[in-house]
């Protein structure tokens, strides 16, 4: 009998679970660079411990040989939502990935669990690269809204309180606050297109400003210096009407600008060039 190397077996999993902490707020991010509505509002991710793992085997009679196929969530990965249709849309871009492989969908939307927990589970193959050999592993992600994930934190703490056994006028109060939560959730979809539109908005705006200074900096260093005073102080006046449109004006008059300043500063490089 050889003995278990735990953190040999929990090494790639840690690897797993830091590499998509990565690429989800990668996904994130590159919806606000390209001023899309982002699905993700944040991600969160963990190994679970020896002990944690342990108690599942003892409780489902899992033998050390079975484990890596049947604790599914050994790797763990956690993606909040601010409505429910964003939920979906989350579980699209994960099957449009050629970096993970959906084994098997788990919807406790459609089907809520007696307990009231509701959430999106994909269970997804993924590979890591060790210094040895590749290695493919599962990964469990929770999908699911920011107000499931209170219900759900809040219930699993109660559980810990309890050690698995709430009494029932708990369970009943959980109950009720699913439903509630559940409503909440509806109700919140009724302003997602605005919500959506707003949080586009503020996107564009904040890329927006960060071009026009970007050009602004630029030109200082090419151009006349208080002639580019003059225009950072028309930036900020057209920056507190907080009109999108008027910022994009002033984005595209800044570059025909730089186009010109740059077409005389390579005009003057030139000219010096063929002087010496
Ligand atoms: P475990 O519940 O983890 O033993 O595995 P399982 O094979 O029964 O899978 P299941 O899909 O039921 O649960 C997977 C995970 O979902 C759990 O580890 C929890 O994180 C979460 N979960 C499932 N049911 C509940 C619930 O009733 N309450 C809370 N708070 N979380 C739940
Ligand atoms: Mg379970």
């Amino acid at each position: 009998m050889e003995i278990q190397l735990w953190k040999e077996l929990l090494d790639p999993y840690d690897q797993a679970v830091s590499e998509l902490l990565v690429k989800f707020r990668n996904l994130k991010e590159e919806h606000r660079r390209k001023n899309l509505y982002s699905p993700i509002e944040s991600v969160s991710g963990r190994v679970k411990t020896v002990s944690s793992i342990l108690e599942k085997m003892q409780n489902k009679g899992i033998s050390f040989e079975q484990m890596e196929e049947e604790v599914e969530d050994i790797a763990g990965i956690r993606i909040i939502c601010q409505f429910v249709e964003d939920i979906e849309r989350v579980a699209e871009l994960i099957e449009h990935r050629s970096d993970m492989v959906i084994r098997s969908r788990k919807d406790y939307l459609a089907n809520q669990k007696k307990s009231g927990y509701r959430s999106l589970h994909l269970i997804v193959w993924y590979t890591v690269q060790t210094i040895d050999r590749p290695k493919t592993l599962q990964v469990e992600i929770q999908i699911r809204t920011m107000a499931m994930n209170f219900w759900a934190t809040t219930e699993h703490s109660l559980q810990y309180k309890y050690k698995g056994s709430i009494p029932p006028h708990v369970v009943e109060k959980l109950t009720r606050a699913s439903d509630a939560i559940e409503l909440l959730d509806q109700e919140m979809s009724q302003v997602r297109a605005e919500i959506m539109d707003a949080q586009i908005d503020s996107q564009i705006e904040t890329n927006l400003v960060k071009d026009i200074l970007h050009s602004i900096e630029n030109l200082y260093r090419l151009d006349n210096k208080r002639e580019v005073v003059k225009i950072q102080n028309e930036f900020y006046r057209i920056f507190s009407q907080h009109n999108l449109e008027e910022l994009e004006r002033f984005r595209r008059q800044l570059d025909i600008i730089a186009e010109g300043s740059r077409a005389q500063s390579v005009d003057t490089k030139e000219t010096s060039f063929i002087r010496t």
